[in-house]
């Protein structure tokens, strides 16, 4: 840090366990950009303080994660399309005052889905959970696939968000997460991806899905990064299925955030061996 130095925050409760505060200051020093990215926890009743603040000490921009992505809508002044059908933000640019809200899980995903070489045109994908992290996946694969099926556990949330997704292009359907829906859809998919939290740090011994219902010709992909080979993951691999981890999802969201605070590309494979030593407890 010197004089000048432009400011980039990630709000949250919790917010110890980010990565994004390393995985940015890394790509900054490694360009010798002049902005530091600081993780702030903030409680839910003092959003409204914490925006004031942030406009106050003119930040550059920000990040927003649990519990405020939905809450934080109505203290921005714009939040764009695609954040307002997902519903929720995880961006935000401070342009000369004003706040301009996105939500780029969407676009990182498929960005990592196209590094990995995987092209859904015609596909059939079966999506497990609909929550906020579902929400913003689910808008992407509605528009590029040809038969989307939506699981979760509350089923109500499936069949809801299949409605809004449809007339995007593809054929939606919401279900109740069962055994036998599970069993049923997956006979008849190519790409596997589960936006729940099952398998997540610390629940490492839980899979959303049984091992005997995968199949060798299916994608996997798991949107959790920690651990870095899920429960899931780890039977997907050993079927001899393509796996892919949440680690490029997590890089790709926050280098189309980089680039919108500093114009300058992210070096998005310092930023990924970054939250993967993160990740390993190394450095
Ligand atoms: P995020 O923003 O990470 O998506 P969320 O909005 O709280 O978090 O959504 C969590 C998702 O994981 C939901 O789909 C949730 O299912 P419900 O809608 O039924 O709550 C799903 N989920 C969490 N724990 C689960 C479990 N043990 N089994 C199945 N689904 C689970």
């Amino acid at each position: 840090m010197w004089s000048g130095t432009k400011v980039i925050c990630v709000i949250g409760d919790p917010i110890d366990h980010s990565l994004s505060p390393r995985m940015h200051n890394a790509a900054f020093k490694y360009l010798g950009l002049n902005y530091v990215y600081v993780p702030f926890r903030v409680l839910k009743a003092d959003l409204k303080y914490a925006v004031k603040g942030i406009r106050a000490l003119n930040i550059r921009g920000f990040n927003v994660t649990i519990p405020h992505k939905v809450s934080i809508m109505k203290f921005l002044d714009e939040v764009d399309s695609t954040a307002l059908k997902i519903g929720s933000v995880n961006t935000v640019v401070n342009e000369d005052g004003k706040l301009l809200g996105y939500n780029t899980d969407g676009l990182g995903f498929s960005e990592a889905l196209r590094e990995e070489g995987i092209n859904l045109e015609g596909k059939k994908v079966v999506l497990i959970g609909a929550g906020g992290a579902s929400r913003a996946v689910s808008f992407y694969l509605a528009g590029v696939c040809s038969k989307l099926t939506i699981l979760n556990r509350t089923r109500s949330k499936a069949v809801k968000l299949a409605g809004e997704l449809t007339g995007l292009g593809c054929k939606v359907c919401g279900k109740g997460l069962t055994t036998k829906s599970l069993e049923k859809e997956l006979a008849d998919c190519d790409l596997l991806v589960n936006t729940t939290s099952v398998g997540m740090y610390p629940n490492v011994g839980e899979s959303p899905v049984p091992r005997n219902f995968l199949r060798k010709d299916l994608v996997v992909f798991d949107i959790v990064y920690n651990p870095l080979e899920t429960l899931l993951l780890s039977y997907a691999r050993e079927i001899g299925a393509k796996v892919v981890d949440g680690v490029g999802m997590l890089v790709n969201q926050g280098a189309i955030g980089f680039k919108m605070w500093t114009g300058v590309e992210a070096p998005k494979e310092i930023m990924k061996r970054e939250v993967i030593d993160s990740l390993l407890g190394r450095g």
